[in-house]
């Protein structure tokens, strides 16, 4: 493993001793991987200084440096969780492998983001046919739900209310999907992938940082038992940074459903407990059943991919999540701009391409939803003439502020109507693998809201997935709303793990986030930094976050360079409204670089370059 700072910025204090040992680790870790090594690192673009004031930020800022690997690279939220992943690759296993230990360990010590009660989605990239393929792990509304779920005494029930308690609870799906992934991507058994997490579990990890936040930040989660006892003290303060949480009953589930495969969470006493947490809740219970639990299903679905600038094939997660047809919806509106001239934090690219996320947001609300109950005119929606036609209601000297709702090629009968809020809340994670035959997996995964619906049960915690349903089921009009609950439906999401082909079919760039609505401003950002700007990929995913929606406010990252004065000045002389707000993505990504592809990076270089987040407590690690 090389790990090093090789940023542009800081190239020449890294001196020629630090090349040359450089290209011996190089080197030194050539065989076997397929891969070429040779002795100099790429060069990519400097990215602006960053003007963040690590001690001021509010959600954390840890520096972080693009991380050069050979064969393989596991970039996640949490050191334990990602070196499980790296153990799992050095035995042999595939990125599915390495994914779902990664997961198991994630939902132990990073549990207010995801796991084992929770949702995910998977993209995978199949090597040796060099197709992508997506797994759906959402969460499905409860066989009795209705469009009413969320309705109270006519009312929609104020969101905090909804979430905390059962009724916020889907069936979870992400031990089914991985479940299903395993089986046609695993190579080691499905048990020795829990073995890291079971074994943590039972020693005990340090609480971290971050997690010691959102707990002294959540105020419902010390009202409910069993997770008020395992996560605070007797004075319902949060267990202090550092302290060993020991989680015997998380080891307990994970034994079970590593012998009895994901049967034993979904049928038996595990999901009769999960089905009694929801159902008993003494003030908010929920309606999610035993058969529930018992008929879910993962699906595979095709990804959605796009062209952007020809030769990048940039592919998504479709529907139930919005996330990938708004990110190719954003890059071809995008694409009739010349983004890359006009350079990264500038006012010109901040403006143009939050007007970019307005058209796309305002389509996404009109018409995305799970297609397995909406007519989604997906195929319209990213045509290439559609998104011309759209960018040319943008201008670059004024803002086109409150977005006018397109009519895609292919509509037909569609009557949904109206957009729901999404809310953010630190409960998603994102995981990024490549493994040495080259196999990919982008994975983000999620319990929702931070602990999700702050009920624990055999030692994890259940997520709130379905407040991402919208409350009212109809619009001022009382036409129907695309995302409205419906038994068996998968609500909205926003999640974005993408992948990036090259024209040959090889993947380019892995990278998602988390960060609800805006994951997608997140995740665009990123790709342009890489693409259009040439930046390194953790200058990408540190370049300040910003975005819009459907409304006339622009939101600048809080702290970051994009909110210097004279730079919010320039946006609202253009009739941007300017919000400051933290933008906390979790962006955890890596790019390959070499002589197959002139666009990333340049030199001789040929590899993988990794990138975590500073805002999070992620890092890259492989061989
Ligand atoms: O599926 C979605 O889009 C949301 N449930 C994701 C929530 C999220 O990212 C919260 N994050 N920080």
């Amino acid at each position: 493993m090389i790990e090093t700072r090789t940023r542009v910025s800081t190239a020449a204090a890294l001196g020629r001793a630090l090349l040359a040992s450089l290209a011996l680790a190089l080197a030194a870790c050539g065989g076997g991987g397929g891969t070429a090594t040779v002795s100099a690192p790429p060069t990519f673009n400097t990215a602006p200084p960053a003007g963040l004031d690590a001690t001021t930020f509010p959600t954390g800022w840890t520096e972080k440096s693009d991380v050069f690997l050979n064969r393989s690279v596991v970039t996640a939220a949490n050191p334990l969780a990602v070196d499980a992943g790296v153990e799992i690759l050095r035995a042999g296993g595939t990125a599915v492998d390495a994914a779902i230990a990664v997961q198991m360990v994630l939902g132990l010590v990073e549990p207010q983001s995801s796991g084992l009660g929770g949702g995910a989605f998977m993209l995978h990239y199949r090597a040796s046919n060099r197709t992508v393929e997506t797994y759906d792990g959402r969460e499905t509304a409860p066989a009795t739900a209705t469009p009413n779920l969320f309705i109270v005494n006519g009312q929609p029930l104020p969101f905090a209310t909804a979430v905390v308690g059962g009724r916020s609870v889907g069936t979870p799906g992400a031990v089914r999907m991985l479940e299903l992934a395993h089986k046609d991507h695993g190579r080691l058994p499905w048990a020795r992938l829990f073995e890291r997490a079971i074994q943590i579990a039972e020693d005990g990890f340090a609480i971290s940082p971050r997690l010691f936040n959102s707990l002294n930040a959540d105020q419902a989660l010390r009202t409910q038992q069993p997770a008020a006892t395992y996560f605070y003290n007797t004075d319902l303060t949060p267990k202090a940074v550092g302290t060993v949480l020991r989680n015997p009953e998380y080891a307990a589930t994970l034994r079970a459903i590593a012998s009895g495969g994901a049967n034993a969470f979904y049928t038996g006493p595990i999901a009769a407990d999960i089905v009694a947490k929801v159902q008993a809740h003494p003030t908010n219970p929920g309606l999610l059943s035993v058969s529930d639990m018992a008929n879910y299903q993962a699906k595979k679905r095709p990804p959605v991919c796009g062209t952007y600038r020809t030769r990048y094939n940039v592919c998504g997660m479709g529907m139930p999540s919005s996330g990938g047809a708004t990110v190719v919806m954003a890059l071809g509106i995008l694409e009739n701009f010349n983004v890359a001239a006009m350079g990264p934090q500038t006012v010109d690219s901040v403006h143009i391409i939050s007007d970019a996320y307005r058209l796309a947001y305002a389509d996404r609300g009109q018409y995305m939803a799970d297609s397995d109950f909406v007519n989604v005119p997906l195929a319209g929606l990213i045509n290439k003439d559609y998104l011309r036609t759209r960018s040319q209601l943008l201008r670059m000297d004024r803002s086109i502020g409150v977005p006018p709702v397109g009519t895609p090629p292919g509509l037909s009968g569609s009557t949904a109507f109206g957009s729901d809020a999404t809310h953010e809340g630190g409960g998603t994670s994102h995981l990024s693998i490549v493994d040495a035959d080259g196999n990919a997996v982008s994975m983000t995964t999620t319990v929702e809201g931070a602990f999700g619906s702050k009920q624990m049960v055999r030692g994890f915690l259940l997520n709130n997935q379905l407040t991402d349903f919208s409350f009212a089921p109809n619009d001022s009009q009382n036409r129907p709303i695309a995302n409205r609950v419906e038994a068996g439906k998968r609500p909205r999401s926003s999640m974005a793990p993408t992948i990036v082909l090259n024209p040959e079919g090889e993947v380019e760039i892995v990278i998602g986030s988390p960060g609800g609505a805006a994951i997608i401003q997140f995740v665009t950002k990123s790709l342009i930094g890489m693409i259009d700007w040439k930046l390194s990929p953790q200058d990408a995913i540190e370049l300040g976050n910003f975005g819009a929606a459907t409304t006339a406010t622009t939101t600048l990252e809080r702290n970051s360079a994009v909110q210097a004065t004279a730079f919010a000045d320039g946006l609202r002389a253009r009739g941007h409204t300017v919000a400051i707000a933290d933008q906390n993505s979790g962006l955890h990504g890596f790019l390959f670089t070499g002589s197959r592809n002139p666009g990333l990076g340049t030199g001789a270089y040929r590899g993988w370059v990794a990138g975590a987040d500073p805002r999070r407590e992620g890092v890259s690690r492989g061989d």
